[in-house]
């Protein structure tokens, strides 16, 4: 039976460009079959829309629901001690090059059981979600191993299936260089580019990341996992210019990427070469604070270029220890400066671009999945002026209404 739910007395924030937020005052919105059927301003609903849920949003305002197109959120074990490092004088690289840091949580991925993994994975995605979180990007990438980077691919599906949220992974093998391919980086490549083409098989892979970096791969190495990606068909997306610039959001440019992500050192022609691309800049601002970095991503220059920013918690457990959308967003605006209409939209609109799912949500707009959260807020800037909060009230996920209580 077609479920129709028809959400009146709210305030919109389309996000749809042309304006900040896309507003639309005094609104109301049709859900039919899961998908929007009509957005407009309240008085001008038409009649005849046959038979609705009614709810009303009491003066509160819509959103299109939020996504996270960069966690890490399935992993084993936890480095609150690397925090206490950090805090007496270790830098992140330092405890990445003593085996600690993305190999410390390998080794508690790898002991992990399934089931064990995706308990502890449920309870930070029902955190994002119970802050509006409609779609999240999952990656692999602490397995480091066939048998673990399945693992950790499958829990992730798991998870879409166990909660109203739509989930797309990514294969990030090429994360560290685990214990046994020690001094044999290119073997390890090699590895990667043969787990990938399994794991896709088993529609495992939505798409393809990496770590670009001096503590992790070259740039001649993430370009030959590019080219197996794109051999199949995958997209693909790269961790770049986190720590140092290593020429990783040009070659993720240069492959037509998705998006690059973190950039605090981008320089000015690979801000070109991603307008050129399309490719969207992710900025992860948790993780920027949590390491106490002090460059800031070139923000005006992206801006300047029109490329699409993206804002994401970047949720693991070394670099940004958070489940927490809203205070990315915060962080986007105080830390990086952007105006928070750019920072929501960095979590709506081109965070959408970012996964490839703009077609489908990331707007509100009639013939997109109903992916759609509700707030008890005044004016859409509080959602990135409050840090934290509970402003949620409902949230529906494909015209599935979930009160974040049921989380
Ligand atoms: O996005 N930089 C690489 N990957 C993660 C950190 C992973 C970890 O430290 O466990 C990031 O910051
Ligand atoms: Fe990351």
């Amino acid at each position: 039976m077609p479920h129709n739910t028809l959400i009146r007395h709210v305030h919109a924030a389309t996000m749809l460009p042309g304006s900040d937020y896309g507003l639309l005052r005094d609104a109301a919105l049709l859900i039919r079959d899961g998908r929007i059927a009509w957005l407009g301003r309240e008085t001008e609903l038409p009649a005849g829309l046959g038979d609705c849920e009614e709810v009303d949003g009491e003066g509160g305002w819509l959103t299109p629901g939020l996504i996270d197109c960069h966690t890490h959120l399935v992993y084993g074990g936890d480095r609150s001690h690397e925090f206490e490092m950090r805090l007496n004088g270790a830098s992140y690289e330092e405890i990445a090059r003593a085996g600690g840091g993305i190999r410390s949580t390998v080794a508690a991925t790898r002991a992990a059981s399934e089931v064990e993994l995706f308990t502890a994975s449920l309870r930070r995605l029902d955190g994002m979600l119970r802050e509006g979180v409609t779609t999240v990007e999952i990656k692999s990438g602490y397995g480091l191993d066939l048998e673990t980077e399945r693992k950790m691919l499958r829990v992730a599906r798991q998870l879409g299936e166990a909660r109203a949220v739509r989930v797309r992974t990514s294969y990030l093998a090429a994360h560290a260089l685990p214990p046994e391919y020690q001094g044999r980086a290119d073997d390890y490549i090699d590895a990667c580019i043969d787990w990938l083409a399994v794991l896709a098989g088993e529609g495992l892979v939505d798409a393809v990341d990496a770590f670009c970096e001096r503590i992790g791969f070259s740039r001649e190495q993430v370009e030959r996992l590019f080219k197996a990606a794109k051999g199949l068909g995958l997209p693909v997306k790269l961790h770049a210019e986190q720590l140092s610039d290593s020429g990783g959001a040009k070659l993720t440019a240069k492959y037509g990427g998705l998006s690059a992500d973190h950039l605090e050192w981008l320089d000015e022609k690979a801000i070109a070469a991603m307008a050129e691309s399309g490719t969207v800049a992710a900025l992860l601002p948790i993780a920027f604070y949590c390491l106490r970095e002090t460059k800031v991503p070139p923000i005006a220059a992206l801006r300047q270029a029109g490329v699409a920013m993206a804002v994401s918690t970047d949720c693991n457990p070394g670099t940004a220890p958070s489940s927490s959308p809203l205070l990315a967003l915060n962080m986007a605006c105080t830390l990086f400066g952007l105006t928070p209409s750019e920072a929501l939209t960095g979590m709506t609109r081109y965070a959408a671009k970012a996964l490839g799912l703009l077609e489908e949500t990331g707007t509100l707009a009639v013939g997109k999945r109903a992916d759609v959260a509700l707030w008890r807020i005044a004016r859409p800037a509080e959602l990135c002026y409050w840090l934290g909060g509970e402003p949620l009230w409902q949230r529906w996920h494909e015209g599935r209404m979930v009160l974040p209580s049921a989380h």
